[in-house]
């Protein structure tokens, strides 16, 4: 499993208030507080966020322990969480916008599952309804050709060990926790890094492409760390 010890940590290795804020203003300049869906919500800073703007939040994610940090956060329990797998939202009807965000996408391990995606996300959104959401940029390639780490102790004590490398279009993160009591905790997550050409040609099947930006700002597909989509359903 994955985000799993990773999930008590995950606000402290990455949560980041100005982000968070870039992100909801981006949300907000394509679609007004409505019915949404967050896939892959993580520990919930932007799904709250949205939720106290008055979006009608729906968040989902794989990870149990990250549905949990999330929940914590939604003190007046407005939002409705669900542990699930993204690619299956045969639970669901329509949402106005359905978002996945933070390189969530790249969880999605096969062209196929990523069609397959696409086409499931387009099922349940209303008509012209959104769907944004952002991906690795090609450039992540060669930043991680060589090994990037990062190593660091935790306030309660862990000491955690975090590497970023790729090998052709795959990224691998491997984190390493040492926890107070001497145990060694492990984990392993691959993502897939995909052409923005091929995508586009996927995503044109289903949806108007509104805009693709790179890094929130930067118009179309340029160097930088994300893309950044925004879809309309046709
Ligand atoms: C990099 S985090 C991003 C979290 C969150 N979107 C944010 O903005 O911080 C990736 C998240 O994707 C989730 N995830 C990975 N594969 C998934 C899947 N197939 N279905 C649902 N969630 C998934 C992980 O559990 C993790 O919480």
């Amino acid at each position: 499993m994955i985000y799993n010890t990773l999930a008590g940590y995950y606000d402290c290795l990455v949560k980041d208030d100005e982000a968070t804020q870039d992100w909801v203003k981006w949300i907000g300049k394509y679609v007004s507080p409505c019915k949404t869906l967050e896939l892959a919500c993580g520990s919930g800073e932007i799904t709250e966020q949205l939720s106290e703007k008055g979006y009608q939040v729906t968040a989902l994610d794989l990870s149990a322990q990250m549905v949990e940090q999330a929940k914590a956060k939604d003190v007046e329990g407005k939002i409705e969480f669900f542990v699930q797998d993204m690619k299956d939202l045969s639970n669901f009807s329509s949402f106005d916008t359905i978002l996945c965000l933070c390189d969530s996408f790249n969880y999605i391990l096969s062209k196929e599952e990523i069609s397959a995606f696409i086409k499931e996300v387009s099922e349940h959104l209303n008509e012209n309804g959104y769907f944004l959401f952002d991906t690795h940029s090609l450039d992540r390639m060669s930043e991680f050709e060589e090994e990037w780490n990062e190593t660091g102790i935790f306030e309660d004590g862990c000491g955690y060990q975090w590497s970023i490398s790729s090998e052709q279009d795959w990224l691998y993160q491997d984190f390493a926790f040492y926890l107070p009591n001497g145990e060694m905790i492990q984990e392993h997550h691959l993502q897939k890094i995909y052409d923005p050409a091929w995508l586009e040609e996927e995503l044109r099947q289903y949806f108007e492409i509104v805009s693709v930006d790179t890094d929130f700002i930067l118009p179309g597909i340029q160097e930088g760390e994300k893309y950044f989509y925004v879809l309309r359903k046709r």
